[in-house]
């Protein structure tokens, strides 16, 4: 169904029915349409920025051709990342060339890096606003409409947008993103984001519970708290009478409804605690599952990395991990080809894969970044063609964990969040363990809703997907 006149705007998109946009758009004069890349976080940025231009009379389109604004929100983590956005920015051009009052915006990271050049390289581009400054866009559009261009990419050292409630892009009803904390402090050496994303901030406690207890009191399920190193997450009032670190982040979230589920993303494995890891264990609601990127196998490596931990003390908290949960599903990032990569760094992180046995890794060949560490410091010194045929030797071997780990969930059965019709057929649900598994299952004649938990018995298994059916309603 794609109605737009009607309160909600629903898209039938490879059969997952989305309710794009939570607000009526006719409400509005204007209308904006906002593409995303890159991380999570970014992704909520833009539900942030839907809310900043809901004030200010834009309403959200899914179509371009209908906007009097179109926003892209960038990512700059690999080059590969910006030459995407270039590639969308060239097709706006033919749009721009039929609609030359429409304003066109680069948001994100992209625009944190590359400032005012990329209003010289992309004469196309009106306003460039960087992560810290969304609440910017109302005076960056007024003068952009009275012809004038705007850049404003001032980073923060306080804003964490903790009063604004996000308004919810393409969600699906069921499980939305709740960010906690913005920036960095690590500067792992090849990484782009403390430069295009500043310092490290926490956001009040009160304003993350608040959120989640009204996502719950709205008919969600499920809050996934978002930041780079969600684990060193440290709030406290000015006369420190409130100490909250993550643990305790996390058991106020849990506390809300044993019925909302609490996942977080990323966990740097030097800051993950025993604290985080029994509170977990104690709730039911906290979703077994840590993403634990490690990059790379080899000790030498992750100092150059600069990623603080050694490859044994990294598998001592994976260890840990399985100690307190045997349970707990892990995941991990990967980098192929960083600087000096040998062959035999290569073979440890191989290693590293078989140890950790990830249900899943993000894979990545290095992509050098200007201004960072390792751009300054090393030379991108590992040909592409290595780079690329180590990273495919790294795929397999995670791809073989991925299938193993998901065959042995056969004859098992899981507690199972339905989140939506499953891709293939509106006769069958598709829905996650508290692993982050997604199982598929027909329907039957329950009749259950979107939201709903309930127990299912896997019987077949593919490397990315199991297959199962429904034994119990939980309700
Ligand atoms: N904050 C997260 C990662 C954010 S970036 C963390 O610390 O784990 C997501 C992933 O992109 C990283 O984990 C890393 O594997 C990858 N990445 C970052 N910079 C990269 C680069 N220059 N080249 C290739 N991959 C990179
Ligand atoms: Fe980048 Fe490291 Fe920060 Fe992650 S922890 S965002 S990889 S600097
Ligand atoms: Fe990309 Fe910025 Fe996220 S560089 S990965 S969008 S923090």
């Amino acid at each position: 169904m794609l109605e737009l006149q009607g309160k909600v705007i629903h898209e039938e998109r490879q059969g997952e029915a989305y309710a794009p946009f939570e607000l009526d758009s006719n409400e509005y004069k204007k209308k904006f349409y906002i593409e995303s890349y890159g991380c999570s976080m970014n992704f909520n940025d833009s539900e942030i920025v839907a809310s900043i231009l809901n004030k200010e009379g834009f309403g959200a389109t899914k179509f371009m051709e209908e906007a009097n604004l179109v926003l892209l929100n960038t990512c700059s983590i690999r080059d590969k990342a910006e030459q995407t956005v270039r590639n969308r920015l060239n097709i706006f051009r033919s749009f721009k060339k039929e609609r030359p009052d429409m304003l066109i915006g680069v948001l994100g990271c992209m625009a944190e890096r590359l400032k005012g050049k990329l209003l010289e390289e992309e004469k196309l581009v009106d306003m460039v606003i960087g992560p810290d400054a969304y609440r910017s866009l109302p005076n960056l559009i007024a003068e952009a409409e009275g012809g004038q261009k705007g850049v404003n990419v001032l980073l923060s050292r306080e804003e964490t947008y903790s009063d604004i409630a996000p308004v919810r892009l393409d969600s699906n009803g069921v499980s939305a993103f709740v960010s906690i904390m913005r920036g960095c402090n690590n500067m792992c050496t090849f990484c782009v984001v403390p430069f295009t994303r500043g310092r490290e901030r926490s956001r009040d406690a009160k304003s993350i519970i608040a959120e989640a207890q009204d996502l719950f009191d709205r008919g969600y399920k499920e809050v996934t708290l978002l930041g780079q190193n969600v684990d060193s997450y440290y709030y406290t009032t000015h006369d420190s009478e409130e100490e909250v670190t993550f643990a305790k982040l996390l058991e106020m979230v849990a506390q809300i409804d044993p019925k909302l589920r609490v996942r977080f993303s990323t966990s740097h494995p030097k800051d993950i605690t025993d604290d985080v890891l029994f509170t977990m264990a104690k709730y039911h609601n906290i979703c077994k599952a840590i993403h634990l990127p490690v990059q790379s196998g080899s000790t030498r490596i992750l100092q150059l990395m600069n990623r603080t931990y050694t490859r044994e003390w990294y598998m001592k908290k994976v260890e840990r991990i399985r100690e307190i949960m045997p349970e707990c599903a892990i995941t991990s990032d990967i980098i192929t080809g960083f600087c000096t990569e040998t062959e035999e760094d290569h073979q440890y992180t191989l290693d590293m894969i078989n140890f950790g046995k990830y249900d899943l890794s993000y894979m990545y060949s290095y992509s050098e970044r200007p201004g960072t560490l390792a751009q300054r410091r090393y030379a991108d010194d590992v040909p592409e063609e290595v780079k690329k045929r180590r990273l495919t030797e790294v795929i397999d071997v995670q791809r073989a964990w991925s299938a193993k780990n998901y065959e042995q969930e056969i004859g098992k059965t899981f507690e199972v969040l339905i989140e939506a019709d499953s891709r293939r057929s509106d006769k069958d649900w598709s829905g996650r363990n508290t692993q982050g598994k997604v199982i598929v299952f027909p329907k039957g004649d329950y009749n259950l809703q979107k939201g709903d938990y309930v127990l299912v018995k896997v019987n077949k298994a593919t490397s990315g997907t199991l297959m199962g059916e429904i034994v119990e309603v939980v309700g």
